[in-house]
């Protein structure tokens, strides 16, 4: 029987062989996990051609972009390209209504007209390095978490104290596999970074928030930036005086395009999955979590178009806060319905029985395993009302009122003053304003007021009344116009609704700033809606959470010793990684399939003259109707503008390169389909599918609609 049980597991695990299941994967392990399989899939390369320390390899064109996205170097002069949601904050910090970039795009004809970012910076990433001794040493498995924690830190601080850097090289230590594993990454930054060009948005985000997380997709989602650094080549604060950046190592550009089953690898900076949870928290987060965040952002996204489609103004004011809000609303969407869709729970509660009879089988896995899953279910019950409050407290306090959330920065001042004094309080104002600045440029306080009336009223509804200050609810009122009337109020009368009167308020000697915000109205408000967030919800939330990431922590390191003929991967965790697949179509549904690659004819298609989503602009309708495609068609005269493969990407991915079986760039990874969005919580290789512009559209939009052809000059093209 046991002999029979390996050999079906062999033949299976030869089957997945030239097939990837998903996996997002440690650059410097591919030669020991991946490379084998990636042969088998049709890549040339070595593991050493993708990461190498001694000399060029490909990691040496990724950049961790503003650490929020990825990008890649793609001339020896130091071009990058990104998405453009990735470069969105920027084109629109350089935006006006008379100088509307986000609208009409932005070209620099030469360098003397790029774009200084300032707080834009991009991080290569030397070497990693597996410390996971050092970073365990002293620990044992029988300690507290707080203990545990501590000496975790303290062997962290060592390895970073210690290490030998080169100059300007920097270290950083993370997690993997939940704690159990940690490498060190040796990073080095560049500051000035600047905007080169950028298609309009009638491109760059074309189909917007409807086409957005959608396949069949027609966007050209690019922007350019260059890194300069200084006459050493080494990063340098923004200066006139400084250079375009010479890199170790630049992608070529390959315009002949991929077709279907051809291998791409996609390689950036995912942000963060959660792939090992068991059955009850997937079950959580589709039931509870996501429909609580998405009911509030359903409110907020609606006041905000109103605005956005009636005030030009106030539409790139607000661009980016909306864009941002509705991305991951939309995703969340996605997410329940797929998760739904692949029975994710079901298979979940497969694999746990599948976890269970072998640990029973075993008695010295039963001694340690054995409750380890009752344990953690118990916790993600316990945490459950816990859990679907704090949702609705932070959408309403973190992300969809500034104001609620400058008001939570007053408070935190206050207590910091009262805590640690004026010297930790005139340290922390300073980093706030600086911050607070930026934010307020991009709010209005008749949006807001709005915004903040309708969502107050939603969490009175759903959150349980013993969370809730009921004078507090009288004083709003529970009808839409006495809300909107308390609410318009509030923001007139309190002093920190607008950037000046805050700075005057926080310009003030500290006792009496102290003293003013503890009258506003604003920050009265929030210290009452807060207090019983914070006696009744927080600390249990807090208890709950802590211990199911512990717990979390065990259940990994049971999963790598239990199936250890499995391979895991890490879950995300920003930091950088390769995933491969293949170009490859899907079944969204019985008997529909959705091809690989997308044309300008689609655009057409999906053209709507002046509309705010779907609009295409003139001189792209003329080099459609003339067929000037220079050399960018594919070989069906078409000019491809999006494609999808299987590789398993996530947020942080958007602006990575899609690298063909040679090394070369065929595309840049922005989206995910639809039908697959839950892949960050349960990856599905038969519905699971990255989106890409195709290279051949951004040249073809660089080179024939923006006519920046110095562009194309400086990077190398093959065929
Ligand atoms: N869904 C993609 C990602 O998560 C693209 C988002 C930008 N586009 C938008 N319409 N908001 O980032
Ligand atoms: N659009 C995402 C990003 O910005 C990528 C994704 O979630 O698939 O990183």
């Amino acid at each position: 029987m046991k002999i029979l049980n390996s050999l079906v597991l062999l033949l299976f695990a030869s089957l997945c062989i030239g097939q990837s299941n998903g996996g997002m994967w440690l650059p410097n392990l591919l030669e020991q996990l991946n490379e084998e399989e990636m042969h088998a899939m049709g890549m040339e390369l070595t593991a050493s051609d993708i990461y190498d320390i001694n000399s060029g390899s490909l990691k040496d064109a990724v950049v961790h972009f503003g650490g929020f996205c990825t990008g890649e170097v793609i001339s020896s002069q130091g071009l990058v390209l990104t998405n453009h949601h990735c470069g969105y904050g920027q084109i629109q910090s350089h935006s006006s209504v008379e100088n509307n970039y986000l609208e009409d795009g932005f070209w620099a004809m030469d360098k003397s007209e790029e774009l200084p970012n300032p707080g834009l910076f991009v991080k290569f990433i030397n070497k990693i390095v597996d410390v996971t001794d050092a970073a365990l040493a002293e620990v044992s498995d029988d300690m507290e978490l707080a203990q545990r924690n501590a000496i975790i830190e303290e062997n962290i601080e060592a390895i970073v104290n210690t290490a030998e850097l080169a100059e300007f090289e920097e270290i950083e230590v993370k997690p993997f596999y939940k704690g159990n594993q940690f490498y060190a990454f040796y990073t080095i930054s560049y500051p000035d970074v600047r905007l080169v060009g950028a298609p309009p948005s009638s491109i760059g985000k074309f189909g917007a928030d409807t086409d957005n997380w959608v396949w069949p997709r027609h966007t050209g989602d690019f922007s350019i930036f260059r890194i300069y650094a200084d006459k050493d080549n080494n990063p340098a604060e923004y200066s006139e005086d400084n250079v375009p950046f010479t890199p170790k190592h630049h992608l070529p550009i390959n315009i002949s395009g991929a077709k279907e089953g051809d291998f791409t690898m996609v390689f950036g900076f995912p942000g963060r999955t959660n792939e090992y949870l068991p059955a009850s928290a997937v079950k959580q987060t589709a039931a509870i979590v996501d429909p609580a965040k998405v009911a509030m952002r359903d409110v907020s996204l609606k006041v905000m178009d109103k605005y956005m489609r009636a005030n030009e103004a106030i539409k790139i004011k607000y661009a980016s806060k909306f864009a941002s809000i509705a991305n991951y609303w939309k995703k969340w969407i996605g997410e329940m319905q797929g998760l739904e869709r692949s029975n994710a729970v079901g298979k979940k509660q497969v694999y746990e029985q599948e976890f269970m009879a072998r640990v029973n089988a075993n008695p010295e896995l039963k001694a340690k395993y054995g409750d380890l899953l009752n344990e953690l279910n118990g916790l993600y019950q316990n945490l459950q009302p816990y859990a679907e409050v704090n949702a609705y407290h932070s959408e309403l306090t973190g992300r969809n009122t500034l104001m609620l959330n400058v008001a939570y920065y007053m408070n935190r001042l206050e207590n910091l003053y009262n805590t640690e004094g004026e010297e930790a309080y005139n340290g922390f104002k300073g980093r706030l304003l600086n911050y607070l600045e930026g934010q307020y440029k991009n709010y209005d306080s008749t949006v807001e007021a709005e915004v903040f009336a309708k969502l107050i009223q939603l969490y009175f509804e759903k959150v349980p009344g013993n969370y809730l200050d009921q004078n507090l609810m009288e004083i709003v009122g529970r009808t839409d116009s006495k809300a909107m009337a308390f609410a318009k109020e509030l923001y007139k009368v309190s002093g920190i609704t607008n950037f000046e009167s805050l700075k005057t308020i926080l310009d003030l000697p500290a006792n009496e700033a102290i003293e003013a915000l503890g009258k506003d109205e604003m920050v009265l408000f929030y210290k009452k809606l807060n207090a019983p967030f914070e006696e009744k919800v927080k600390p249990n939330y807090d208890k709950y959470n802590n211990a199911a990431s512990d717990l979390q922590r065990i259940y990994m390191a049971a999963q790598l010793e239990v199936f250890s003929e499995k391979r895991f991967f890490p879950d995300a965790n920003s930091t950088m990684r390769v995933t491969y697949g293949k170009v490859d179509g899907y079944y969204p549904k019985d008997a529909v399939y959705y091809g690989t690659h997308t044309y300008l004819e689609g655009v057409m298609e999906k053209y709507v003259p002046g509309d705010y989503e779907f609009d295409v602009p003139k001189q792209l309708i003329k080099l459609y109707n003339q067929k000037d495609y220079g050399e960018y068609a594919d070989s069906n005269g078409k000019v491809p503008v999006n494609f999808i493969a299987s590789n398993h990407t996530t947020g942080g991915n958007s602006g990575s390169p899609a690298i063909d079986a040679k090394g070369n760039l065929i595309g840049l990874n922005f989206d995910r389909a639809w039908e697959g969005t839950m892949s960050d919580i349960n990856y599905d290789p038969a519905i699971c599918r990255n989106i890409m512009v195709d290279a051949r559209y951004i040249l073809f939009i660089v080179d024939k609609f923006a006519g920046a052809e110095h562009l194309i000059k400086e990077m190398t093209i093959v065929k």
